[in-house]
């Protein structure tokens, strides 16, 4: 009777083991974890089993010691989301000589940006505006663990008019290039059609052009681009496949337009005034403004062959944004970390928080404006928190972002859905 017993111990524990390991469950056991929701620093472990957050408790772990992650003085917070970023491409290569760059190079350095992205703590990420559909196939290489990176969600290439901020404007009539016809529309009708191809070939979001932009060839970045009727057009297409819009606009006219059409964010918002912003709040629309990036181009633009057009236009914008960044965040707006990355390394993402602070907000409104805001913008239920049931998507520091944001610059620990990236443990 005794030999069954212990047999049948023996038995249950190898069994329980093996479970674990197939089920990758494991228990992190860090000094303590940032409730992203309340600001509170609560002393807990966090279980996870099969990529999935099971529950978060301060009772004793009850696995096997080797399914324990001893996270010794570190805090931990949901993995990092930014709302925009171009991880397609070599983002040394600025005007003429990005021509030069093949899509499958190109797709080749979103490889790399993707991984250091992620290892910088970014665990999701919305691309917004990649050729040739490079950034479907990078996303689905993530999803399918050919390599490393973030959740992608992402939108093809950009919409744009003729001329306009998404549409290339370097080479002269004869030879134009004619890769991206499709998203380059000047109807309702095109603007539809090419929505409906951008979803065919694996979009997740619509991302359009409304003004003209900094880093394009003779635009202007006031200028609204795409009427009413076209805007509509775009909203009511991507919204009736169940994707989101997000419109690149700086200038007034562009920004309330592609709000009254619908959009469900605008991308820069330089120029946005005090109406407008009740406007957007009023129309549930976040505002995704990039207030670091302005310091990189105007620091280190012209050495990188930014053309001096851009480097012009960049000094009318960059200031004034930051002030709108600080008005519509005292005004209650729906704000999401959004840097455009791409411009800058992939990996330094996190660099804009210290200005989203020195621009007005709390150290956990900018935390938040990375994980619960653009949870919602990117309609994901199960990502921005760590509670049961979430994704595990876990990263984590060893001081507290709560006193200084830019701990937010050195993540230490970074977990996606279960799965251990980085580990300075
Ligand atoms: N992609 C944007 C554009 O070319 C970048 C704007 C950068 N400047 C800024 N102040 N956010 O228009």
């Amino acid at each position: 009777m005794k030999i069954t017993i212990y047999k049948l111990k023996t038995f249950l524990i190898i069994f329980a083991t093996s479970i674990n390991l197939l089920s990758n469950e494991y228990i992190l056991v860090p000094k303590n974890i940032l409730d992203v929701q309340t600001g509170k620093l609560i002393e807990a472990n966090i279980h996870i089993k099969e990529g999935v957050i099971v529950s978060v408790s301060n009772k004793k772990p009850t696995l096997g010691k080797n399914k324990i992650i001893q996270l010794e003085g570190m805090t931990l917070l949901p993995g990092l989301m930014d709302a925009h970023v171009h991880l397609i491409g070599n983002n040394e290569l600025n005007g003429y000589s990005s021509m030069a760059e093949s899509t499958q190079l190109a797709t080749l350095y979103g490889a790399k940006n993707a991984k250091n992205t992620l290892l910088a703590g970014f665990t999701t990420v919305r691309n917004v505006g990649a050729g040739q559909f490079a950034d479907v196939a990078l996303r689905d290489a993530i999803e399918k663990g050919v390599v490393d990176g973030p959740r992608m969600l992402v939108s093809g290439p950009t919409l744009s008019i003729s001329g306009g901020h998404g549409d290339n404007n370097l080479l002269p009539f004869h030879n134009h290039g004619k890769s991206e016809k499709h998203s380059i529309v000047d109807s309702p009708w095109e603007a539809r059609k090419a929505v409906r191809v951008n979803r065919k070939y694996g979009a997740n979001l619509i991302k359009f052009t409304a003004t003209g932009g900094v880093m394009s060839k003779n635009t202007d970045p006031n200028a609204k681009q795409f009427t009413l009727d076209e805007m509509i057009a775009i909203v009511d297409e991507a919204h009736s496949h169940g994707m989101k819009v997000a419109a690149h606009a700086h200038g007034l006219k562009g920004i309330k337009t592609a709000i009254k059409a619908g959009v469900d964010s605008i991308e820069h918002a330089s120029f946005i005034d005090e109406d407008t912003i009740k406007l957007a709040i009023e129309n549930n629309v976040y505002l995704s403004m990039d207030i670091y990036v302005s310091d990189y181009i105007l620091g280190e633009g012209a050495k990188k062959g930014i053309l001096e057009e851009s480097l012009a236009k960049e000094r009318k914008v960059g200031r004034i944004q930051r002030e709108n960044f600080k008005l519509a965040n005292s005004m209650g707006a729906l704000m999401v970390l959004g840097t455009d990355a791409g411009i800058y390394n992939h990996g330094d993402n996190a660099k804009q928080f210290k200005y989203m602070v020195d621009w007005g907000m709390s150290p956990l409104q900018a935390i938040q404006a990375s994980t619960i805001n653009t949870a919602k913008l990117f309609g994901l239920d199960k990502v921005g928190q760590i509670k049961e049931g979430y994704n595990a998507d876990i990263v984590g520091v060893y001081s507290n972002p709560l006193m200084d944001i830019t701990a937010l610059e050195d993540i230490s620990f970074v977990m996606k859905e279960g799965k251990v990236y980085k580990d300075f443990n």
